[in-house]
């Protein structure tokens, strides 16, 4: 819906999108479009289907077919459910954003994926965060954010996420995987992760969620 207000949050992985995302959209009681998790998501079909990810054709079927219902939970966190099976846990791992970007680079699943996503922007309003969301999915969007935080600031945030879940892994590997990934994101041909010209940026390196939100807040009040 054109008249609906949309609020953009862009980056890269572990900037915040998707903490502050929620945050605002609790505080503006709006809902959410986390399209990074359509990504995840096509990833994961793809490797549950055996389909290879240099298989265009294939991949854009299943990007377009993709049987995933959100469903909000009353603690404002977004269960990802395909064909009915709660997979957001399995989409959430290191190794699921990576996939992740590889089916992301490929035009056809983008395309695919394109009206679905527009299709969240419904009153009261849209939170929407991804790489993209600012340049080509909402580009008339009412307020677009960009964040940034250096890449070692993303890693250790990366690493705290999963020692909360007791998971283990390094934090120079981590580096290494969200530099890779950034690469990717930045230099592919299509939508590349880049800030809209009308966003505007935030430097999260040494913000609290607070801080933040309270800056998207009041860009949103006086824009
Ligand atoms: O969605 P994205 O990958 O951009 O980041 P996220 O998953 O929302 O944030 C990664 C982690 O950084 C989360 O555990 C947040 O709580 C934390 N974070 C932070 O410590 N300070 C911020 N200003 C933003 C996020
Ligand atoms: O939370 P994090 O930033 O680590 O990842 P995500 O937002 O879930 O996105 C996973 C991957 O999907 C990214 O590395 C991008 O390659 C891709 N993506 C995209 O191309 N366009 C979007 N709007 C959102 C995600």
């Amino acid at each position: 819906m054109s008249n609906t207000p949309v609020i953009t949050i862009d980056g890269p992985a572990g900037s915040g999108k998707g903490t502050i995302a929620q945050r605002i959209a609790k505080e503006m009681g709006w809902t959410i479009l986390d399209s990074g998790a359509l990504y995840r998501l096509v990833a994961f079909a793809a490797i549950q289907n055996a389909c290879s990810f240099d298989d265009e054709v294939g991949l854009a079927e299943i990007a377009r077919n993709l049987p995933v219902t959100f469903e909000a939970q009353d603690n404002n966190i977004v269960l990802a459910l395909l064909d009915g099976v709660d997979v957001s846990q399995s989409i959430r791992s290191e190794k699921a954003g990576d996939a992740a970007s590889k089916v992301a680079a490929v035009i056809s699943v983008r395309e695919a994926l394109l009206q679905r996503q527009r299709d969240f922007a419904q009153l009261p309003g849209l939170v929407a965060d991804g790489r993209d969301m600012g340049t080509v999915v909402f580009p008339n969007a009412t307020l677009k954010i960009y964040l940034t935080a250096s890449a070692e600031v993303r890693a250790q945030r990366r690493l705290k996420q999963l020692k909360d879940h007791e998971l283990n892994d390094n934090l120079a590997s981590l580096i290494s995987d969200i530099q890779e990934r950034d690469a990717r994101d930045m230099n592919r041909k299509h939508s590349p992760l880049r800030p809209a010209k009308d966003a505007h940026e935030i430097d999260t390196s040494d913000l609290s969620i607070e801080e933040v939100v309270a800056k998207i807040l009041s860009f949103y009040k006086s824009h």
